[in-house]
């Protein structure tokens, strides 16, 4: 018997689905999958993804402006002698991960991935499986650090008492002005070595606030809504790190390997590399 795979099947999608992926509302894992012309992504995802590419033209731009930044910060990291990655908000698995990245420089590189959307999960353990010494997938919510800091395959992987590079990249804008954005990121930094490293980026509004509200109605009814804040704001949120130059800038400006996009003002969101020394 052939079995015909449904329209929202992608590639890597079985066609059973585990019943805590969640069809009826848009999780921001999919949405940047669709954005980033990936194939694992629900109808839900790609009509919220459609509000903010309509509202913002550039959105697509800043997604792969980000993925880009990934992994200039990456090599940056494993060129700086840094093998162990805790990568938290992860999104799905595709080119140019973190692993990929970090072990193109660092065959050893160990990295732990970790989200809060099941199918992130389901997705990357079963495309890493068999790499369980490089490499772990935890699904944890990065507002619970401790959750994250003492999960037995984080704590298996990694040594804390060795640097380890955290990334939040396009993470922190999931959450909320309410939910102590800088006290998540400190609990990290308390828990790292000296030598340790944190990498973030993070939306802004791009001096354009109607036109970011109009982009941001996108994930009014997704799983985490999205907010900005501005330069300070994410600058702050380095705190007890030391940022290497150029400092926290809009992503194209960060370290370019290539001739700088003329409209690199449409990127919205800024980011840097940081060192606990
Ligand atoms: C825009 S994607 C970024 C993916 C990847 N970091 C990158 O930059 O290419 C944001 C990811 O963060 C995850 N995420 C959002 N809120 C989260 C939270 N509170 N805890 C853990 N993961 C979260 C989403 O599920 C999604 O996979």
């Amino acid at each position: 018997m052939t079995e015909e795979l449904g329209p929202d099947t992608g590639p890597l999608l079985p066609d059973w689905l585990p019943p805590e992926i969640d069809q009826t509302k848009a999780h921001p894992a999919r949405m940047y999958d669709y954005m980033l012309g990936g194939k694992n992504h629900f109808e839900v995802d790609r009509e919220a993804a459609e509000v903010a590419m309509q509202a913002a033209p550039a959105a697509r731009a800043m997604v792969l402006e980000n993925r880009a930044f990934l992994g200039r910060a990456v090599r940056h990291l494993a060129e700086a002698g840094i093998t162990q990655y805790l990568d938290i908000g992860t999104g799905l698995p595709g080119e140019g991960n973190t692993g990929e990245v970090a072990r193109a420089v660092r065959p050893e590189a160990r990295v732990a991935y970790v989200d809060y959307d099941p199918i992130v999960a389901v997705h990357s353990r079963a495309l890493l499986a068999g790499d369980e010494s490089r490499t772990a997938v935890v699904l944890a919510d990065v507002r619970e650090p401790k959750t994250i800091l003492e999960h037995p395959r984080v704590l298996e992987l990694l040594d804390f008492d060795q640097p380890v590079a955290v990334l939040m990249v396009a993470l922190l804008h999931f959450v909320g002005h309410d939910e102590d954005a800088a006290g998540i990121v400190a609990a990290f930094r308390d828990a790292l070595a000296p030598g340790s490293a944190l990498v973030i980026s993070h939306g802004t509004d791009g001096g354009q606030p109607e036109v970011s509200a109009a982009a941001r109605k996108g994930w009014d009814n997704a799983k985490s809504r999205v907010v900005v804040r501005d330069h300070e704001e994410i600058a702050a949120l380095f705190g007890g790190f030391e940022l290497v130059e150029p400092g926290v800038v809009q992503l194209p400006l960060w370290r370019p390997e290539d001739p700088v996009r003329e409209d690199w003002e449409t990127i919205w969101l800024e980011g840097g590399v940081a060192f606990k020394r």
